[in-house]
Parts: C-alpha cells; sequence; structure tokens
C-alpha cells in the first residue's frame, strides 16, 4: 500500500525513497534506498519482506542533504522512538540542531527532517508528554514549512500529522485511514479526503482519524468527496503540470528567498561564497541554455546595476567552444535547472580547466553541476515537470537578484539601507505574483486572438528585451509559433520591414529611464498596422493610447519587474498552446533536460 502510494507522488520528487512499517506491538522497521522507488520495491520485493499494518513512506526531492540512503526518508530518533518524513523546508533547522547538539543529540544525516525528528523526540521525553503534545511544541519552534507524518514506538497502530504550509491530506477509509501530502496517493482506497489546514495536527488510527489544533483540542473539519480521476490529481486538478507550476510560482520565489534572507539581511554563505571571494571577484560571466540563459540576461543588468561588476552573457554551446578569454579572478555562474544540461556541464568544466571559480544556480541537489561547481546556490522550485520552464526559471531570476544585492554589499556598493530596501521589495514578489495569476482570465481571453497567426514579436529594451526573449521561447516552444524578441531601439535597423497590418507585436516596458523611447518603438510599428499588446507596471496608464490591449503588472523595483512581467508571458503562450491543442506538458521535439550536445 505505502508503495503503491508512493508511486503515484512520484512526479513530487524521486531521487532516493524509504518506508518504515509496524505490524501490531513489533518494532517499526525501516528500510531506504537512493535512487527511484524502483530501487525500494526491488529492496523488499515488493514490501512483502516488511509486513505490517501499519506504516509511512516517503519519496524524496531533496533540498538539504545530497540524495542518498543516509539522507532518505523516513528519519528516526537514537532509540526509534520516533519515526518521521517530512515535505517541506524547516528554515531554522541549524539553530535547533546545535539547540539538540547542546543537549547530547548526535545526528548521522544532512537533512533538516532529522532535525524535526529529533526535537519531537526531545519534547517527548523531556517533558514526558504525549505524542500531539510534543509535537505541538515543535511547531512552535520550527519556521518554515512542513508535512510531517510520525509514528511513535510506545503508540502502536497510530499515525500523527503536523501541517504548516506543505500540503496534507487525511483519507477516511473503511477499517483503515489514511495520511498523505496529495489525493493520488490514495485515491484508491477513499475518495473521501479531509484538508488538513495550517498549524493543525492530526491523529489516525484504523478506526478514528482527528484533526487537532494546536491547544490540543479536536477540531470538526468537512469531508471532501473527490470527483477527479487519478491522472487530473497528480496535476492537483490542473489541466497540465505546466499551469501548476505557474500557480506555485510565488512559493518557489518565496521558498528561494528565505533561504538566503535571514534576520532581514542578506546570507548566501549556504553557497561556500565568502565576502572576500565575493569582494575579489572582477567580472561575472553567466552560462546557461534556453531559459536559464534568459535568466542570465536579465540578470546582467541586475548585477551591473546593483553590483556594479561587469558581467558577460553567453550560451553554454558558444562558451564551450570559443576558447572563452577569462580572467583568473572572474566568477563563472553556471544556471541550469537540470544540473545535467551537457552544455553547460562543459563549460562548467571549460571554466574550471582555466582555473576560474564556478558558481552553479540548480535546482537539483546533487546533480552533476552542483557537484562540480565550487559554490552552489540551491533554488528551491521543487521538482518541475512540464518541460517548458516556469517556477525554476523565476526561482533562478531570485538567486541573480540575491547574488547581486550579496556581490554588491560584498563590495561595498550597497549600503544596509539600501540592501534593506531591496530585499523588502523582493520579499512583496510572491503576493504581487499571485495577483497577476489571480487576473489569468484577461491573458486567456487575449490568447484567443491569437487562434490563427504564424509570427509574433516581443519588444523591448534593457531588462525588458531580455524578458522578451523568455516570453518569446515560451510560444515557440508550446504554440509552435514563430517568435522572435528584439531590441526595441534595433526595428529600424531592418526587421520592421516584416512589420504587416495585423502582425503581432508584445512590447514590455518597465523601465522608467527608457519607457517613452520604447513607447515611440510601439507607435512605429503600431501605424504600419501592427496589432499591439503592451506589459507594463501599474501606474503606466499612457499605454492605452498607444496598444490594443494592455496589460498591467504590480509595481516593484525596476531590477526585478522581470519577475513579474514574465508571468502574463507565461500564460499567454500557454493558453495560446492550449487553444492549438497542443500538449503543452510534452512539446514535439523537446525534452526536459538536454544532457547530449
Ligand atoms: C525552457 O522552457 C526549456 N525547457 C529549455 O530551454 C531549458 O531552459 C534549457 O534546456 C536549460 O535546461 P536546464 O536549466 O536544466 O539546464
Amino acid at each position: 500500500m505505502l508503495l503503491e502510494g508512493l508511486s503515484k507522488l512520484e512526479y513530487r520528487g524521486y531521487d532516493s525513497a524509504g518506508i518504515a512499517v509496524r505490524d501490531g506491538e513489533k518494532d517499526v522497521r525501516v528500510v531506504k534506498a537512493r535512487g527511484r522507488l524502483s530501487v525500494l520495491e526491488e529492496k523488499t520485493d515488493g514490501g512483502r519482506t516488511v509486513p505490517g499494518n501499519c506504516g509511512i513512506g516517503h519519496t524524496r526531492w531533496a533540498t538539504h542533504g545530497e540524495p542518498s540512503e543516509n539522507n532518505a526518508h523516513p528519519h528516526v530518533s537514537e532509540d526509534s522512538s520516533v519515526v518521521a518524513v517530512h515535505n517541506g523546508i524547516i528554515e531554522n533547522y541549524q539553530e535547533l540542531k546545535e539547540k539538540l547538539l547542546r543537549n547530547g543529540y548526535t545526528f548521522y544525516s544532512d537533512t533538516d527532517t532529522e532535525v524535526a525528528v529529533k526535537l519531537i523526540d526531545y519534547y517527548y521525553k523531556k517533558y514526558k508528554v504525549g505524542p500531539i503534545d510534543a509535537i505541538a511544541k515543535c511547531m512552535v519552534r520550527m519556521r518554515g514549512s512542513y508535512a510531517l507524518a510520525v509514528m511513535f514506538r510506545d503508540y502502536p497502530g497510530e499515525i500523527y500529522a503536523a501541517r504548516k504550509e506543505s500540503p496534507m491530506i487525511l483519507g477516511l477509509g473503511d477499517g483503515e485511514n489514511f495520511i498523505a501530502s496529495d489525493v493520488p496517493a490514495i485515491l484508491k482506497h477513499t475518495r473521501r479526503v479531509i484538508y488538513v489546514g495550517n498549524l493543525e495536527m492530526a491523529r489516525i488510527t484504523p478506526e478514528k482519524a482527528e484533526i487537532i489544533d494546536l491547544n490540543g483540542d479536536v477540531i470538526e473539519k468537512e469531508v471532501t468527496e473527490i470527483t477527479w480521476d487519478a491522472e487530473a490529481a497528480e496535476k492537483g486538478g490542473f489541466e497540465h503540470f505546466m499551469m501548476k507550476e505557474i500557480y506555485e510560482e510565488p512559493r518557489a520565489i518565496e521558498d528561494t528567498l528565505h533561504s538566503a534572507i535571514k534576520e532581514g539581511t542578506i546570507d548566501i554563505s549556504g553557497t561556500g561564497l565568502t565576502e572576500e571571494e565575493m569582494k575579489s571577484f572582477s567580472s561575472v560571466w553567466i552560462v546557461g541554455c534556453g531559459s536559464a540563459y534568459h535568466v542570465g540576461m536579465v540578470a546582467q543588468y541586475v548585477l551591473e546595476d546593483l553590483a556594479k561588476i561587469p558581467v558577460r552573457v553567453e550560451l553554454a554551446s558558444e562558451f564551450r567552444y570559443r576558447q572563452p578569454l577569462l580572467a583568473k579572478d572572474a566568477l563563472v555562474v553556471i544556471i541550469s535547472q537540470s544540473g545535467e544540461t551537457a552544455d553547460s556541464l562543459a563549460a562548467l568544466r571549460e571554466a574550471k580547466r582555466q582555473g576560474v571559480k564556478v558558481l552553479g544556480i540548480v535546482n537539483v541537489v546533487g546533480s552533476a553541476i552542483a557537484r562540480e561547481a565550487d559554490y552552489v546556490f540551491y533554488t528551491l522550485a521543487g521538482p518541475e515537470i512540464a518541460v517548458a520552464t516556469t517556477k525554476a526559471y523565476s526561482a533562478q531570476l531570485i538567486g541573480c537578484d540575491l547574488l547581486a544585492v550579496a556581490l554588491g554589499r560584498a563590495r561595498g556598493v550597497l549600503e544596509e539601507e539600501k540592501i534593506k530596501e531591496l530585499l523588502s521589495d523582493l520579499l512583496s514578489l510572491p503576493g504581487k505574483v499571485e495577483r497577476i495569476i489571480e487576473d489569468k482570465e484577461r491573458i486567456q481571453w487575449f490568447a484567443n486572438k491569437f487562434a490563427n497567426i504564424n509570427d509574433v514579436f516581443f519588444l523591448g529594451r534593457g531588462l525588458d528585451y531580455a524578458a522578451c526573449m523568455e516570453g518569446s521561447l515560451k510560444m515557440k516552444e508550446i504554440s509552435y509559433i514563430h517568435s522572435e524578441a528584439y531590441a526595441a531601439g534595433e526595428l529600424k535597423h531592418g526587421t520592421i520591414s516584416l512589420v504587416e497590418k495585423g502582425t503581432m507585436i508584445i512590447g514590455v516596458a518597465t523601465q522608467k529611464r527608457i519607457f517613452e523611447k520604447t513607447i515611440s518603438n510601439m507607435v512605429e510599428v503600431k501605424t504600419r498596422g501592427a496589432y499591439l499588446c503592451g506589459i507594463t507596471s501599474a501606474g503606466n496608464y499612457s499605454m492605452e493610447d498607444t496598444a490594443d490591449f494592455v496589460l498591467y503588472v504590480p509595481k516593484s523595483d525596476e531590477h526585478f519587474s522581470a519577475t513579474l512581467t514574465v508571468i502574463p508571458l507565461q500564460l499567454l503562450a500557454y493558453y495560446v498552446a492550449v487553444n492549438r491543442g497542443i500538449d503543452v506538458d510534452k512539446p514535439r521535439n523537446l525534452a526536459k533536460s538536454v544532457t547530449v550536445e
């Protein structure tokens, strides 16, 4: 039952897995394995070597600690009195780990989850309280996100749970009950679920399922009948993973921000970079492929303006063969969601061959680029299933913004006051992205105008031009419409000859200093018959005088506007592709990770 349930959750993480099972009064048996779930299935002979009637399981997407058997869940306390699995990120796990070390605890893994388990064990033993009180005391201390399922050796036949931010449901069966991160895991056994609320706990036995609040009081919750089929359930009720992942962008941005903003200031020491090293870099090269390269194009403006450091952006497939003239004290930044892209890995090796330091901005813990880079900044976007990247792109952008602020401080060009302003603006982005997504129907309506067009131009200047590159790639790769991102000032040097009546043009203008310039370029194409959609920040209402249709994004510090303008661009491409009946999650000819040249 556990292995089958986990197989329905593999899309949420698949670098290692484990189960903990007990049969009546007997002790809990834990079996874990690195790699896909199939390795664990083989190791337990399909579960037959660990019979039992009560258990918890986990398939992992590493955030703290490499994928390994040791770091795989379930995690256990020293005497196995507490066993648990966890989905989420305990932000203050280091401070809690130090507290436990001072109280005689030792640790066998690098995970935040093991800290949570031993904190439960600590309160359970020190205060001699029951499971619910021990867990409640932990919830008060832990910051971050968690969906925890916990078994206590002294409480056979019972499973406890606690939730904050990370999703969790209870499944109500007949003579059996379930706890899971998501509906697909239990759909085979029941369609009756209770959604566990934030800061709520649960206690289940075969006969009973209770939701308990932080005061220890049982609370009544509504039972929901799931009507989705299994496949729709995997997408959380969304039609495609891509839309599900667009909805996850605020969370990916927030988790990535919180990994490097501590006590209100910037702290990227987790990458391994020291202030001294950051101060020593004379220039930055940013290297990536596809959308990762487009992140670099945006980051160039942010880094040069905030950190006052020269930046050069290169396609990995070009960089690896051009014998780049790297200064010894340069920093090469390799951006890669998968951390396995062949060209990007080759670019990393070329930089290291030249003795230049490499920082990887990567979404997959333990991936090749993460392992070979000198420093690693992990984006916390979680697994991205759709081939067209959305939340990973946004998290990478945030990673570069944070790097720019950290470099600016180390190089003495950003004062604390300015840093606080920038970080506060960054922390406002998740809410602003949410607001744009909420207004998606307007974009869906506009997408219907693309039904029979064959070309789209995306125009912008500066950082908006870089954002257009990503908008153009999204449109090409999932709707198969030819499109091109163009520096608005370049139009008159040739391309404007392509503009005729009805040509679709998307103009992006958020940068105040060059706003009027971009508008005048948009007027040029408008007078030649183009249909013009403008994307700009709220307040720039003069765009209505020029564009046929305007999409507004909330105001933000201009350095970070691409995090906002990319959302309508992603949604536009998505709706056009859906209108065209294309398989959005698996566009033709493309793979999620290009591990060959
Ligand atoms: C983006 O939508 C594409 N799927 C593709 O361009 C991707 O960004 C590129 O292949 C780089 O992949 P990586 O980030 O895993 O290195």
